[in-house]
């Protein structure tokens, strides 16, 4: 059997304005992680279980454009082979049949990366159990080719973060050029506080409605984006140079754009202002919004105490991890 397992993510700063090639600084969170097992078996055809979504499914009768079914589809093309077929026992690297157990810790629909970390352990674990282990950058690549069919027009953060497992300072290739990934030092650890509303937020439909927003107005989205492209940097600077607690007024600031983007929620801002009144530093929506996570920067002693005021607000839970 072959497993390989990825973590959940956080956007920190610079969610929806990286789309349109802004920077975004995004960091791996490894309390919550997606698995996949590959394994030979007697069976004939690629059988795909996911216990947790109650799928038991042959490859061939998953509907193209099924995530599961088109990441294992990249696979076997990548690898130019086909894959064996539930019809007949044609046979990949002398085996028979296999099965592919997918499993997953990470709330699906919340900003947390839960589809690219599903694919990226898909992709890790079958191509290595088909003797030709992916490079990071092909896994990166075929990840992001399953996110459009999740995100529409996803920038690319997600399956980049989650491939790496590093904190990264991405910006978007422009007109089909490969992005930039820098890996940068944080020179000083920090908390975090993750709040989940419980709500589940499809990025597709928030990344859709800043589209419709920036094509009808284009000069004034422009602006708000370039506004978080400038606290983006300036927390670069403060988590290079050792000021975390920095992070915490440009968090709030980050969330007020985001505020104006429409893409929070009462939901989120409840979880933002608790976070706030029980000490935090600074808090902000994490991800596509509307639902989903936000994010709480806190100081050592008060990790607790934001968690409790976060789930006393309604979180369903309250994820503390500590970035670097
Ligand atoms: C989703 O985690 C982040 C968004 O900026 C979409 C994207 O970058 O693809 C909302």
């Amino acid at each position: 059997m072959t497993t390989a397992t990825a973590p959940g993510k956080i956007i920190l700063f610079g969610e929806h304005a990286v789309v349109y090639g802004q920077p975004a600084i995004a960091v791996p969170v490894t309390q919550v992680q997606a698995k996949v097992d590959v394994d030979d078996s007697p069976r004939p055809g690629v059988w795909v279980h996911a216990p947790d979504v109650n799928l038991h499914e042959e490859l061939s009768r998953l509907a193209p454009g099924h995530p599961l079914g088109e990441a294992i589809r990249s696979v076997f093309s990548a690898l130019r082979v086909p894959p064996p077929s539930s019809a007949d026992r044609k046979e990949v690297n002398g085996k028979g049949g296999l099965a592919i157990t997918i499993t997953s810790t990470i709330p699906v629909a919340s900003g947390l990366g839960s589809g690219a970390a599903v694919s990226v352990a898909l992709i890790r674990s079958l191509s290595a159990h088909l003797g030709h282990p992916l490079p990071d950058e092909q896994v990166s690549a075929l990840t992001y080719e399953v996110e459009k069919i999740h995100h529409g027009t996803p920038s690319g953060i997600d399956n980049t973060v989650v491939t790496y497992a590093k904190p990264v300072y991405f910006v978007r290739g422009r007109d089909g050029e490969p992005p930039t990934i820098e890996v940068f030092p944080i020179a000083r650890p920090f908390t975090i506080v993750i709040g989940d509303t419980g709500l589940p937020a499809p990025t597709k439909e928030a990344v859709a409605d800043v589209r419709r927003l920036w094509e009808a107005d284009r000069t004034r989205m422009e602006r708000l984006f370039a506004a978080i492209g400038s606290i983006v940097r300036a927390a670069r600077q403060a988590i290079e140079e050792g000021h975390p607690e920095r992070l915490g007024p440009l968090m709030d600031e980050n969330h007020a754009l985001l505020q104006e983007m429409t893409v929070s929620s009462p939901e989120l801002d409840r979880l933002v202002e608790a976070a706030r009144r029980a000490g935090a530093l600074g808090a902000k929506l994490s991800g596509g919004g509307r639902g989903g996570n936000m994010i709480a920067l806190v100081e050592g002693g008060s990790a607790s105490r934001v968690a409790n005021a976060l789930r006393e607000a309604g979180a369903q839970r309250g994820i503390v991890t500590t970035v670097g």
